[in-house]
């Protein structure tokens, strides 16, 4: 975990006016700049041949087979159907904005840029947010209605913090963390317009509810974030930003961010011990900006 390097972060620079403005435009604030954990020994910062870990605390990389850099892997997951054609369903495109499979990082952005998901609708959660930080694409929806209330059931509150954000939205929150910590130290927080998963209503941030933990590297330990480790990928969601992954997916830890890829995607990937989608997908990782 990241609790020995909690600092002031965003506030240090920031007035509680730009505060309260990153926060009424969805921003997922955090202290994680001043985290500067180590990169994990052996991880190949720019190989398109990243394999699955065996542990989350200390990848090495195995040869895993190549991908075509805009579809779906050459040697895919075993869930994807096999096609006479060759052509792969829309569901497992590495691509479309509108797959639960898209990889979007640093060196993979949205197309267009400016996507907007179909199909935003609000989940019956508890909500944190409202307008359309409140909003996720309908599939994610469903399955977070789902998480949600298998945790109350375990005796977790679980909120929702942060979902959906148009492009306009993260130009707003970009340009916020960029005001408040520079350039450089935005771009380990906050992903640039067009490139963020919120983007695309497959992703949101959870909350409990309550607690000076909101956003911040203590987050991991409270039971929202414990059962979300632990539990989401029943649900098909993955921890998209682990600790110590930050050079293969861009992004210091963020326990509270969740993606949706799907139950049996998720599950394939908890059961090899995966961490991150570029290392699943077999996608080159993307650590900073070309
Ligand atoms: N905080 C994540 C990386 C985003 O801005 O999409
Ligand atoms: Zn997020």
């Amino acid at each position: 975990m990241c609790h020995s390097c909690v600092a002031g972060g965003v506030h240090s620079g920031a007035s509680r006016r730009s505060f309260a403005r990153f926060l009424a435009a969805g921003a997922g604030l955090t202290v994680l700049a001043a985290c500067t954990p180590e990169a994990p020994a052996g991880v190949a910062l720019s190989s398109s041949s990243l394999a699955p870990s065996a542990t989350s605390a200390s990848p090495s990389p195995v040869a895993v087979p190549s991908v075509e850099s805009t579809t779906a892997a050459a040697e895919p997951p075993a869930q994807v159907p096999a096609s006479p054609s060759g052509a792969l369903p829309r569901q497992f495109s590495l691509t479309d904005p509108a797959s639960p499979w898209l990889v979007v990082n640093k060196h993979r952005p949205l197309a267009p840029a400016d996507y907007l998901p179909a199909d935003l609708v609000q989940p019956n959660v508890p909500l944190a947010v409202s307008g359309e930080a409140a909003l996720l694409n309908s599939t994610t929806a469903a399955a977070a209605e789902a998480m949600f209330a298998a945790a109350a059931l375990d005796g977790v509150s679980m909120t929702l913090a942060s979902g959906y954000r148009s492009y306009g939205t993260q130009v707003a929150t970009y340009n916020g963390y960029v005001a408040a910590r520079g350039l450089a130290d935005a771009d380990t927080a906050s992903a640039r317009p067009g490139y963020s998963e919120h983007q695309t209503g497959w992703s949101f941030d959870i909350g409990d509810g309550g607690g000076a933990c909101g956003f911040q590297p203590c987050f991991a330990d409270q039971p929202a974030a414990v059962w979300a480790k632990a539990n989401g990928h029943r649900f098909g969601f993955v921890v998209r930003y682990p600790w110590m992954f930050h050079p293969i997916t861009g992004y210091y830890y963020e326990p509270w961010h969740l993606r949706y890829i799907g139950v049996e995607t998720a599950a394939d990937m908890a059961n090899r011990g995966i961490s991150t989608v570029e290392e699943y997908f077999g996608v080159e990782a993307a650590p900073g900006y070309p």
